[in-house]
């Protein structure tokens, strides 16, 4: 069976946990989109793991990891992240490979995330600065670089000119020379040479011999380019399409869709979240959930459970089931309320709005559930939840209308529960392996 697993509220949902957890069932793990903006946080027998550009399932010395043509890759980044898994033990030889087709973070980029930002002003989206949007933007516009490119020095040479005297200009100085760029990327591209592949192919070749791919999604489904809320989102299809788009399979190479979904809410970088709590409860989630980007190192904006966003990400991605995280979180709450929908002006709506300026003027209305004082903390078995706990994730399960598959409870792979039932009705080839 060929997975896909991907966020479905603001990111940071968890899915690097979850990934990890599940690639021992899988022979590929491929990554679809963004780039080393993701922070997928793994904890391995207490040591911990921050996977940026590299899909979450390295960590498992039998599995082949995938680097899609949807991402778009700064190659400095790429290596710290590969030297740091080498320092750990972790070695990548023979089993991480890059697509030809996947687009470069040059330096420039950096610096017009930086400029597109300033210039926002009080519109900022809050990137995490890493010159994504910007390279995005070059290949929107066919002026990009792509790694299969660093194989062709001399046309390579011409796009890099262009590019920095492009930056130059913009920027308003000229102190970014081209040559020194285009050095440095000769040099880093003989590294990356022997792991530059045709992906699509790859998955292609695989998928034929009978292996299993597991598709790891980055950022969630409200930060997707087209369905999220825009303009405060990524620059990439974090959703569902992304996949097919992002590593060159059709959508029949899905057989089913895993959504990670934190039990409460979060979000990191400007935009509207209509369950934001300002208040010591915000703080209260951001403390007990260690709330601070993986990346970036910002506090995350916390809120409750958003039904009306979650059902949302159920529909575009056609989530098949959900992996519901930091359960631990909640631990010790008297009460938690679920947003079971909007209320704007006197209306009440219960599907997202599509317009950004509406969804900010949107109020959650609520429905409280009591809490539980006894710790879900580290719990495997679901009927070993305190039975308050069990009653809040059917209520989950029923007003975003997906059964819960796994359940976290807690950051190490085995602070997890993982009901085989739901896995067996609604992800049946999980149990393949
Ligand atoms: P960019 O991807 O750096 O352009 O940032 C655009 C928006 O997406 C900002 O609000 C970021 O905070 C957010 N973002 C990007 N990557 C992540 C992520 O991995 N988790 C959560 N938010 C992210």
């Amino acid at each position: 069976m060929n997975l896909a697993v991907l966020g479905a509220q603001w990111g940071d949902e968890g899915k690097g946990k979850i990934v990890d957890l599940l690639t021992p069932r899988f022979d590929l793990v491929a990554r679809y989109q963004g780039g080393h903006n993701a922070g997928h946080t793994v904890y391995v027998n207490g040591v911990k793991f921050v996977l940026r550009l590299i899909p979450s399932g390295i960590l498992h010395s039998r599995v082949v990891c995938l680097i899609g043509n949807g991402l778009v890759v700064d190659p400095q980044a790429f290596f710290t992240e590969v030297d740091e898994l080498g320092r750990n033990g972790i070695n990548v030889e023979n089993r991480l490979f890059v697509s030809d087709k996947a687009h470069l973070i040059l330096p420039y980029h950096r610096d017009l995330d930086l400029l597109s930002e300033a210039r926002r002003g009080e519109r900022k989206i809050g990137t995490t600065s890493r010159g994504i949007g910007p390279a995005y933007e070059d290949k929107i516009a066919r002026r990009g670089i792509r790694v299969g490119d660093l194989a062709d020095p001399k046309a390579l040479e011409q796009n890099v000119k262009d590019n920095v005297l492009a930056r130059n200009r913009l920027v308003h100085d000229s102190t970014m020379d081209w040559h020194v760029v285009l050095g440095q990327l000769l040099e880093i591209g003989k590294r990356l040479q022997p792991l530059v592949r045709d992906v699509s192919l790859m998955l292609h070749d695989a998928a034929r011999a009978g292996k299993s791919i597991l598709f790891e999604g980055a950022q969630g489904t409200l930060l997707d380019i087209d369905h999220g809320t825009y303009p405060y989102v990524t620059s990439s299809n974090a959703t569902i399409g992304g996949v097919c788009t992002g590593l060159g399979v059709g959508p029949r190479a899905i057989h089913g869709v895993l959504g990670v979904v934190k039990a409460y809410t979060t979000r990191v970088g400007e935009g509207p979240l209509p369950t934001e709590l300002s208040d010591d409860m915000g703080k209260r989630l951001r403390d007990s959930g260690n709330e601070y980007g993986a990346v970036t190192g910002r506090p995350r904006r916390c809120g409750w459970y958003d039904a009306v966003a979650v059902r949302y990400g159920v529909r575009i991605n056609g989530l098949d089931a959900l992996a519901l995280t930091k359960l631990d979180v909640l631990d010790g709450l008297e009460q938690i309320e679920i947003c079971t929908a909007y209320r704007i002006g006197a209306r009440t709506i219960t599907d997202m709005p599509s317009d950004v300026a509406q969804l900010a003027a949107c109020q959650p209305v609520y429905e409280s559930m009591p809490g539980w004082d006894r710790p879900t903390k580290g719990v495997r078995r679901f009927d070993d939840l305190p039975e308050n706990a069990r009653r809040y994730v059917a209520r989950l399960e029923k007003v975003t209308g997906v059964p819960a598959a796994l359940v976290s409870t807690g950051s190490d792979r085995d602070e997890t529960i993982l009901r085989d039932d739901i896995i067996g009705t609604r992800l049946s080839g999980l149990h393949l392996k």
